[in-house]
């Protein structure tokens, strides 16, 4: 691997030991609860279908993550990470992944934006024979700025909507080089970890960072698509009234139907207590609806960048701005109103000071399917031309198997006749 100037975790923290050695410790929890990881890691060591290949990842580096990484590292790979968000690095879990000997770490929590890109860069440097994003951050960079080690690279895997929205325009213009699955899209990754796993942590951690309660709350949920409708589920579930805004019919629709409010943002704004954006897209909440909201309203976003609350915004309007709470910033309006601004508009449930992200169990099938499509991309590389690629069904299922297994579920199988009866077309009334 070729040095770089930029330091690893492990040069960067004053008592690198007990990061280690409490980033272990949280590691050891998260692999007694992935079952999907432990049979996957088991069938790496035995093959090390990864020897001699470098995997450079841009991930949230937290404790599930870190399983993933050492799996990657055990079937025989040097990986190099670093983070895919500037705030939901977990310190002490990035040098306990540092101290493996296959496996450099550049994660660090809170870093500018410049460190964030030069972290990225220093992974690069690694000259990366496959890639695994969260938010497509690294595939930018590599075809932005070091186009010659595209060459070199056999495929990558995209683990979030908003990298494979990124992925399939890059792919439409044709400027993705190199193969990469939209692990993001199988049933197994996203009816679990979009639905379950952002509605529950989101929650969570709101909850977590502000004490309060969401009985009797008015829940404004921005975007009803696979995280809007696990947030929406999970706050009525918690006796919360919940409203829904929407840009897409069926959706709007889809939420009518399930019992939601609907309506637009501008109304919404006027009533809601607290507000989470699940879109991918931009200015979701602007001035106009600033201008319309009560005292005391929370304001959050759990889609993957910091641009669905319009902050800037907020800030012009404001007149003062402090710190209320660890994670919450009060912006004060010149006619007294405060609004409260968690994780400074970052994906809560991974950026707010106690964030720990997804549950465990979520995210071993969502990094059970990010080894396969690695271990994939190496076996068949012949198979998949540069562009965004679904991941194969049967490497979905493999992963849906095991965790069947693991939590001793049996389920049924189709006899010979209902098989021929499915593949047919012939047979009428
Ligand atoms: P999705 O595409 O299923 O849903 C997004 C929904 O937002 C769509 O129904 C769309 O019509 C709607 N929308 C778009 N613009 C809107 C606007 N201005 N107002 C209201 N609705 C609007 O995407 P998914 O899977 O729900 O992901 C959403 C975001 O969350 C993405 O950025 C994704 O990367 C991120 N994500 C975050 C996770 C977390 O841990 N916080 C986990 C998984 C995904």
């Amino acid at each position: 691997m070729t040095e770089s100037a930029y330091p690893s975790i492990s040069s960067q923290l004053d008592d690198v030991e007990s990061a280690r050695e409490e980033g272990r410790r949280k590691m050891d929890w998260a692999t007694q609860h992935m079952p999907i990881l432990e049979a996957v890691r088991e069938e790496f060591i035995a093959d090390q279908p990864f020897a001699g290949e470098r995997i450079g990842m841009a991930m949230h580096v937290e404790a599930k993550t870190a399983v993933l990484v050492e799996t990657l590292a055990e079937g025989g790979a040097d990986v190099a990470l670093t983070g895919c968000n500037p705030l939901s690095t977990h310190d002490d879990i990035s040098a306990a992944l540092d101290a493996h000997e296959s496996i450099t770490s550049y994660a660090k929590r809170g870093v500018d934006d410049e460190e964030y890109y030069e972290a990225i860069e220093a992974v690069i440097a690694h000259e990366p024979t496959v890639t695994v994003d969260d938010g497509m951050d690294l595939v930018a960079a590599i075809h932005e700025d070091y186009p010659e080690l595209i060459d070199g690279i056999v495929g990558g895997a995209e683990e979030t909507t908003t990298g494979v929205h990124r992925l399939r325009a890059m792919d439409a213009d044709d400027a993705l080089e190199y193969p990469v699955f939209a692990v993001n899209d199988t049933p197994m990754k996203r009816l679990f970890d979009n639905i379950h796993g952002t509605g529950e942590s989101s929650l969570a951690s709101i909850a977590m960072t502000t004490n309060l309660s969401w009985a009797g709350k008015t829940v404004v949920v921005a975007g009803y698509g696979y995280c809007g409708k696990g947030v929406a589920k999970k706050a009525a579930g918690q006796n919360a009234n919940v409203i829904v805004t929407e840009v897409e019919p069926r959706r709007a629709l889809e939420a009518h139907m399930e019992g939601y409010d609907v309506m637009p943002m501008a109304e919404a704004a006027e009533v809601g207590d607290v507000f989470i954006t699940t879109t991918g897209n931009r200015d979701v909440i602007v001035e106009d609806h600033f201008e319309r909201m009560q005292d005391g309203v929370l304001l959050s976003n759990a889609g993957h960048f910091d641009i669905e609350v319009d902050l800037e915004a907020l800030d012009d309007l404001a007149v003062d701005r402090y710190e209320a709470r660890d994670g919450v910033e009060a912006y004060e309006m010149d006619d007294g109103r405060k609004l409260n601004v968690i994780a400074e508009g970052r994906l809560v449930n991974l950026a707010a000071p106690i964030s720990l992200g997804h549950p465990v169990e979520v995210m071993d099938q969502s990094f059970g399917i990010q080894a396969v499509c690695v271990r994939e991309i190496l076996a068949n590389s012949d198979a998949y031309d540069a562009g965004v690629h679904d991941v194969p069904d049967e490497l979905d299922q493999e992963i849906a198997e095991i965790k069947l297994e693991a939590e001793g579920v049996e389920y049924d199988s189709l006899s010979d006749t209902q098989r021929e009866y499915m593949d047919s077309w012939d047979h009428g009334t």
